[in-house]
């Protein structure tokens, strides 16, 4: 039976999403539905794993659509990836912003590239005699990928809630960002394509997956394991271990230097490993990708 879990945040209250194949039906419904209301698709990617935080069906769902593709918690991502990225994703014709919406580092280069992504539209409405009519977006992307993080920050205080319009957006709300822009104030929630394995140990490392699906020993030895080719020195810098060769040792040094210890003073791998995975999640280790463009 296809199910997964997730984990998300919601105004501060836990909210556990399970993906069945009815809900996956009935997610990709709202957005047929919602995108016929649209001109720009703004889709969220997490620029830790910016493929493996994508769905499948963004492409097919947003066809003859404006497209900007966010590399959101840019942050926590190595910022050289970071544009690497960025021109994978301009080579594939997408307008590219790199940001935190936490903070809100790059929000404000949004505005402009909305502009540019949606020239056309502007230029064809200019030409029917229409003129003003602000450009309608939506914000998309996978839970916990960041976007009501977004809307809000990117939103600020400066936007109004328009209500109920008459006629085609009936039922639904639109954020008025400015003159040139409405956000519809609900994103769309895509899944992920978890089936593939390389792609569901990608998104359990940035959280997106409950830990409980995946054993978190385990999670943490292929962190380990990619750690230690990708980056090397960081977790010997880090936990002040000395080889991390061997990832099963590599845990071991981390449980016992950390004292991670269970009674009668056996190593606690599992608290080592919550303890290097949240190192991670959190970017204690530093900015770390862990997906790169052209390896897939
Ligand atoms: P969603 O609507 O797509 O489900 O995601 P949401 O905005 O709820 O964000 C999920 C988590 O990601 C939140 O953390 C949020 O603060 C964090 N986040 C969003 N954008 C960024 C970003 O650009 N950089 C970083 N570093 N974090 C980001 P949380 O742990 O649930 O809450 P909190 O502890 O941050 O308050």
């Amino acid at each position: 039976m296809l199910k997964l879990d997730y984990e998300t945040y919601n105004g501060g209250h836990k909210m556990h999403f399970q993906w069945y194949p009815g809900h996956m039906t009935k997610a990709k419904r709202m957005m047929q539905e919602n995108i016929k209301l649209i001109d720009l698709v703004i889709e969220l990617v997490d620029a830790r794993i910016p493929l493996s935080s994508r769905n499948p069906d963004i492409d097919d769902l947003s066809q003859n659509k404006a497209r900007i593709v966010l590399l959101n918690k840019s942050d926590l991502a190595n910022e050289k990836v970071n544009d690497e990225w960025k021109k994978y994703f301009e080579d594939k014709g997408f307008f590219v912003v790199k940001v935190n919406s936490k903070n809100g580092l790059g929000i404000k280069n949004v505005n402009g590239i909305i502009q540019d992504a949606c020239k056309e539209k502007i230029e064809r409405d200019r030409k029917r005699g229409i003129l003003n009519r602000p450009v309608r977006a939506m914000v998309v992307g996978i839970p916990n990928v960041g976007k009501s993080t977004f809307i809000n920050t990117f939103a600020g205080k400066a936007a109004t809630k328009t209500g109920n319009k008459p006629g085609v957006t009936k039922g639904k709300q639109w954020i008025k960002l400015n003159k040139n822009v409405e956000l519809l104030d609900t994103p769309g929630i895509l899944w992920p394509k978890f089936e593939d394995q390389i792609v569901g140990l990608r998104l359990a490392l940035i959280g997106s997956i409950k830990d409980e699906i995946l054993n978190v020993e385990e999670l943490a030895i292929e962190l380990i394991k990619f750690l230690s080719s990708n980056y090397k020195g960081l977790l010997e810098e880090r936990y002040k271990i000395e080889d991390v060769e061997d990832p099963v040792v590599a845990l071991h040094n981390i449980a016992q230097i950390r004292q991670c210890k269970l009674r009668g003073n056996e190593l606690d791998l599992m608290k080592a490993s919550n303890l290097l995975i949240e190192d991670f999640r959190s970017g204690k280790l530093g900015r770390i990708t862990l997906e790169l463009p052209g390896e897939s």
